[in-house]
């Protein structure tokens, strides 16, 4: 079965490794572009020729998240796999007793709980329109409130915590029609997200985006009655707290 998916942030880091297995799987990605500077997506879209679109998507950004989803619209009216992967982190070291940068977390809180509730709400309709019909949030351990042990890291956290609950909100709002939200955890990857490659992290992208859609496509292939709430689940299959 060959399924049409959408990935946002997809530059590096688990989001280019999951556009990669993907395509090596032989399904159509359209997988979104951050930074045109990158290379790593324009030698894939060399390789692949049309199973590859390339968009511009700043999920921050409302012009950008409707231009993108009006370029997915001119080539498909079906999109099965949505996979909400950009985010940033911000500062992870203020603890309260010193001084929080509030406009830096709104920023955080912009791309990572709204980006990737705007992209699901640009593209909702495609996604209805399939037979899959899933989104896949990468959100965090971090967002789980119920085994939360940091004290700092608040816009990421904070932000984390959002994209579980939004995923809660739109499982409801589309379970009557089939679809699902999975809200998932990639482990703790070797990617450049802290601004430098994050070398005692235990996984590499590729064996995180290698896991991930495992968990995503068994989901996608076990389909049936939608489950009342999304799981939240960690790279290995395990359930997390909210
Ligand atoms: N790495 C980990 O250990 C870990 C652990 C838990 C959860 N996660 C989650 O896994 C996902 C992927 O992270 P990663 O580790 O692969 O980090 P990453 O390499 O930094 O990937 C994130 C991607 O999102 C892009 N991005 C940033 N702002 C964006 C925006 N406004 N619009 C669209 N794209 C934007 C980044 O571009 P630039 O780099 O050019 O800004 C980058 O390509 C994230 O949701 C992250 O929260 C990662």
């Amino acid at each position: 079965m060959s399924y049409t998916a959408l990935v946002t942030g997809a530059d590096h880091g688990i989001g280019f490794e999951l556009v990669r297995r993907l395509l090596e799987e032989g399904h159509w990605v359209f997988a979104g572009r951050f930074n045109p500077e990158e290379q790593g997506l324009a030698e894939l879209a060399s390789e692949f020729g049309e199973q590859l679109i390339l968009l511009d998507l700043d999920v921050g950004n409302d012009a950008s998240v409707q231009a993108a989803a009006a370029k997915v619209r001119e080539h498909t009216d079906s999109l099965d796999l949505l996979i909400n992967n950009a985010a940033i982190l911000g500062d992870i070291e203020t603890t309260v007793l010193g001084e929080l940068d509030f406009d830096e977390m709104l920023q955080v809180f912009n791309v990572n709980a709204l980006g990737s509730l705007r992209v699901t709400n640009a593209l909702i309709e495609l996604i209805l329109n399939s037979p899959s019909r899933t989104i896949a949030n990468i959100s965090s351990e971090a967002g789980s409130i119920g085994q939360c042990y940091r004290d700092s890291w608040f816009a990421y956290t904070m932000s984390k915590a959002a994209v579980n609950m939004h995923s809660n909100v739109v499982h409801k709002g589309v379970k009557a029609r089939g679809g699902q939200v999975l809200v998932l955890h990639p482990g703790w990857v070797q990617t450049f997200m802290r601004g430098e490659k994050d070398s005692a992290a235990t996984l590499t992208p590729e064996q995180s985006a290698g896991k991930l859609w495992g968990l995503i496509r068994e989901a996608m292939e076990r389909r049936g009655e939608p489950a009342e709430a999304p799981v939240f689940l960690d790279v290995e299959g395990h359930v997390l707290p909210w």
